[in-house]
């Protein structure tokens, strides 16, 4: 490390902590004028990857990211031989992998194969696919439900088909990208709201919803980065107030909030009535792939004939959707898992407390956010906790602000207390290592 002069590492560093994300540059590969050409190389998001290794290399800072596991997705991975525990899996119930969830997979696979083999429209539709929005509109008490076969593209197809250029949809600021991708298909106005800010969501309504025709407000059941879980009654209070519709986001908060993991809805007792489109995912609690959204008949129909993401795209695979239906059912018949994750959830966010570690406005939930105040030092903890044995991933900007680049923590209920401590105490301990060898890698000679 440190083999580049006092300007070149600055500049370096400028380029990592995201100071030259600007369009028009070229991140400092030179300063060459992007020509129109054939050439992948010449691409702005190529050299934005380059530059970024570039920095990692010369500080000595291997990827964290993209590395392969040898085992499955649990609390405990390994990776190359060695064990880790893993901190950036979403197995919330500790349930990916379970011989019930499994083998529901596996009888599907007997009877339907691993593909659906069309669009259900066309040819698709499986008795699978029904039982589990069927499950899914239980879980809720909704009238109906409707699977996609991506978290992600569920979010894009359906606020994109749903609403238009006539409309309003106002987001929480922190959404999900795929919140956003959606928001911005459809063509409406789209307008961000302060992170679980009511004042902010309510002057946006006072001054924008009279001009426009149907009006969506869009945020989380839990933040996806923050941990932290927005105030429904005051959202449904306002949504009626202004005649919103109001969408949340479930991939965090499904088996992970609420006294049986309902989510959002009975975490604040409200009736899940008063969300007028109910979205989640089936990676997470659910142990597949795939999105679902749950609510009025008349709105899944709508998806079911329009939404592009379902019309035009396969059907789930049978195995996945039959192992999403066993991971419900298991969820309702285990309430341990729930009450075994929220201990968890409590129990770590106490516990970084304690430490001292800033953990913004993070609530006790499966997605624990520990700041550290800059991608440089993020990207080096991260490092650092891996040589300790622990798999935990820095989030850094642009996903993030670069002041607040982050270590993610995803719990599960699989996690012991043990595993929680080791991991919150080692990093409290790295903490003065990665100052100085921040302060090694940017000091002016
Ligand atoms: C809030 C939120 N919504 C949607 C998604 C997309 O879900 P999937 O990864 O299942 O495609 C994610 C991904 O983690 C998410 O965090």
């Amino acid at each position: 490390m440190n083999k580049l002069s006092a300007q070149d590492r600055s500049k370096l560093l400028a380029q990592f902590a995201g100071v030259a994300n600007n369009k028009n540059s070229t991140l400092g590969v030179g300063a060459v004028k992007v020509k129109k050409s054939c050439n992948f190389k010449d691409f702005l998001l190529y050299k934005k990857i380059q530059a970024h290794s570039k920095v990692a290399e010369q500080m000595g800072i291997p990827n964290p990211f993209m590395q392969c596991h040898g085992g499955m997705a649990k609390a405990h991975t390994n990776i190359e031989g060695v064990d880790y525990i893993n901190f950036a899996t979403y197995d919330y119930l500790g349930l990916n992998g379970d011989k019930r969830i499994n083998d529901a997979a596996f009888m599907q696979m007997e009877q339907y194969g691993t593909s659906c083999g069309s669009s259900r429209l066309v040819a698709g539709e499986r008795p699978v696919h029904r039982a589990l929005e069927q499950a899914i509109a239980d879980h809720y008490g909704t009238e109906s439900a409707l699977c996609f076969v991506s978290g992600h593209a569920t979010n894009v197809t359906v606020i994109s088909t749903l609403f238009n250029r006539d409309d309003l949809i106002l987001y929480d600021r922190l959404s999900h990208n795929s919140i956003l991708l959606g928001a911005k298909d459809s063509g409406a106005t789209i307008l961000a709201f302060k992170h679980n800010d009511i004042q902010s969501l309510r002057e946006l309504l006072i001054e924008q919803r009279g001009k426009y025709n149907n009006c969506l407000i869009v945020t989380e059941g839990v933040f996806s980065m923050d941990g932290d879980i927005p105030d429904l009654p005051a959202l449904v209070a306002l949504k009626k107030e202004f005649d919103a519709f109001l969408m949340i986001d479930e991939a965090h908060s499904l088996g992970v909030i609420g006294n049986t993991g309902r989510g959002i809805c009975e975490y604040y007792n409200i009736p899940t009535q008063d969300v007028d489109i109910i979205m989640g995912t089936l990676s997470k609690t659910l142990c597949a792939c795939g999105g679902y959204v749950a609510g009025k008949k008349e709105l899944i129909e709508m998806l079911e004939y329009y939404a592009p993401g379902f019309v035009y795209s396969v059907g789930l695979s049978p195995a996945l959707a039959g192992a999403s239906l066993k991971a419900m059912e298991l969820l309702h018949s285990e309430p341990e898992r729930v009450q075994k994750l929220q201990a968890n959830c409590l129990y770590a966010k106490n516990k970084a407390k304690e430490l001292g570690l800033d953990i913004g406005s993070a609530s006790a939930t499966a997605v624990l956010p520990v700041i550290i105040g800059s991608s440089l030092k993020a990207t080096i903890l991260s490092n650092l906790l891996f040589q300790h044995g622990i798999l935990a991933l820095p989030i850094i900007f642009p996903v993030v602000e670069e002041a607040k680049a982050r270590i993610r923590f995803f719990l599960s209920a699989s996690h012991t207390s043990s595993d929680i401590d080791r991991a919150l105490e080692i990093v409290k301990e790295l903490l003065p290592e990665v100052a100085k060898y921040e302060a090694q890698f940017t000091k002016t000679e």
